[in-house]
């Protein structure tokens, strides 16, 4: 799918990092459990949760509590140079630029997509990874014994944010917003699913959107483990931990990535995801308009009838 072209200087004012996304939901305490239970580093803070992963420092997500489950806002890292760039393009397509939420710190910019989704976009460090994240080696075999006893499963906690999947009204005014505005890439269109890519380095989605006539809103966000084995290994403990439901184990072609999406309690999902493909820097990668039958999942179980419903955008 990818071209040889390696061009070693991105163009000026793209965003390298999905930074992290901020939620509301209706209950913390679940929130907390359920995130818990997925294997991520959930602490109280001032406004609610913060959501790591173990051994680092960084916020993936933040939650807050609201009468019903909503996105609040995506945030992305660009390198200082950039912000400005952005800045003027947004004065060029009269997008406004907005005060920073209460209690948020200046100097970030904060606007609005076409679909009313708040975006920020703020200086950081690079979160996204710099190559294809490392997979765990494979188990022994001849001498010993692969698999331990089911009691002595060990716990998946994962390595980071890999992506999150929005919902959007006019799927080509948001891809057209994202790559204008924030200087992402189209990785793959497939009509009622696109997805969208970095130009500094990272996996085949930093974002994807799904087509929802009713309005925008957040359907999953996917965090890397680092074998198939993780994968499967996560989805049993969080049928241990109640949360059955899902779809799963199963293989993205798109992104190619193997996968088991956990129902959280407000009709989206967190996502195990392993081995999805990655972009380099400045790689010109050759994205497909494939038919979205052929290219949703190479194998698995047949998804849930509601996968794709937007149950944040119905009446209450
Ligand atoms: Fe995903």
């Amino acid at each position: 799918m990818g071209s040889a072209s390696i061009d070693q200087a991105p163009p000026a004012g793209a965003v390298h990092s999905l930074d992290h996304f901020a939620l509301s939901v209706p209950d913390l305490g679940l929130a907390r459990q359920f995130y818990e239970s997925f294997g991520l580093d959930v602490r109280v803070a001032d406004r609610g949760l913060e959501l790591r992963t173990f051994g680092g420092e960084h916020v993936w997500a933040r939650i807050a509590e609201a009468p019903r489950k909503k996105l609040e806002y995506i945030c992305f890292g660009a390198f200082a140079p950039d912000l400005p760039v952005i800045a003027a393009r947004l004065r060029e397509l009269d997008t406004p630029q907005l005060p920073p939420p209460d209690g948020e710190p200046d100097g970030a910019l904060w606007f609005r997509d076409p679909a009313g989704i708040l975006l920020q976009v703020r200086t950081a460090p690079k979160s996204s990874p710099d190559e294809k994240r490392p997979a765990v080696p494979p188990p022994p075999f001849n001498h010993e014994r692969a698999s331990p006893y089911r009691d002595a499963r060990p716990d998946v906690r994962p390595i980071g944010l890999s992506h999150a999947l929005f919902f959007q009204p006019d799927m080509r005014r948001a891809i057209e917003f994202y790559t204008a505005v924030l200087g992402l890439k189209l990785s793959d269109d497939a009509g009622p699913v696109a997805f969208l890519h970095g130009v500094h380095g990272s996996e085949h989605h930093l974002i994807a959107f799904a087509h929802n006539e009713a309005g925008p809103g957040y359907h999953h966000s996917a965090w890397a483990v680092r074998s198939i084995e993780e994968v499967g290994l996560g989805a049993a403990q969080m049928e241990d931990a109640g949360y059955a439901r899902g779809w799963g184990l199963g293989r993205h072609v798109l992104g190619s990535n193997y996968f088991h999406y956990v129902r959280d309690p407000w009709g989206s999902y967190a996502e195990y995801s392993f081995d999805i493909d990655y972009i380099p820097r400045g790689y010109d990668w050759v994205g497909g308009h494939p038919d979205p039958e052929n290219s949703f999942y190479l194998w698995g179980p047949n998804p849930p009838e509601d996968f794709t419903r937007n149950y944040e955008a119905e009446p209450a």
